[in-house]
């Protein structure tokens, strides 16, 4: 088990709903010791990427992206969502649909911040329904760069994001992937990776 895989046992909550809540440690209050120990680990697993850009999502992804690209010595882009925009300026654009909110959200970035020469490593806290991921690949794909991999600190192994992302041929890595929790008894059980 990862250092991620025992604080989620340790200070995890499991909500009703299929929700698992972290803000202790990871997207409310930041433990920035353990962030380091996550960075290390992105840094092992894409060692081999020629990664000259992180590109992560507001708002809780950009923590984690930050210490990850201390660690690749790259500088961090964070795409801002919002529900409407004027398309003035040059912008990268992506409607996802978050399942919670159950609403469209643009997911934007400044075309002068993503260009064909990037080499991207895409960082997040949560992989679930993947609606978010799948707006920031697109917008990779937009500025004609690569996306040469996908970091997730927690997937949720039993919803379809990153079952439909691995299927694309992506290089996604998630921390710690939850195959099962059970918010009447506290259990949360990880896949074996
Ligand atoms: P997805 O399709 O992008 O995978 O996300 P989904 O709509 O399912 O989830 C919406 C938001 O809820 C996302 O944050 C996602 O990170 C977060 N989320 C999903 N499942 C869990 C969970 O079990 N626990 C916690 N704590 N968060 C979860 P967001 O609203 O887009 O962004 P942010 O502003 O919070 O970063
Ligand atoms: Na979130
Ligand atoms: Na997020």
């Amino acid at each position: 088990m990862n250092v991620l895989e025992e604080r989620i046992l340790k200070d995890g909550i499991v909500k009703e709903g299929n929700v698992l809540k972290v803000d202790s440690f990871l997207n409310h209050q930041m433990d920035i010791d353990l962030f380091d120990e996550m960075g290390k680990e992105f840094k092992r697993r894409f060692a081999d990427k020629p990664i000259n850009k992180i590109l992560t999502i507001e708002a809780s992804g950009i923590g984690i992206a930050c210490i990850v690209a201390r660690q690749f010595k790259v500088p961090v882009v964070f795409a801002k969502k919002s529900q409407s925009i004027n398309l003035e300026g040059e912008m990268y654009v992506a409607e996802v649909e978050s399942f919670t909110h159950k609403c469209q959200n643009n997911v934007i970035v400044a075309q002068k911040f993503l260009s064909d020469r990037d080499h991207v490593l895409i960082i997040d806290d949560f992989l679930a329904n993947g609606c978010a991921l799948q707006g920031l690949i697109q917008i990779v794909q937009s500025a004609g760069a690569t996306v040469e991999g996908i970091g997730i600190a927690i997937e949720k192994g039993f919803q379809s994001g990153g079952r439909s992302i691995r299927n694309l041929g992506f290089q996604l890595e998630s921390l710690a992937i939850v195959d099962k929790m059970n918010a009447e008894t506290g259990e949360i059980k990880f896949r074996e990776q």
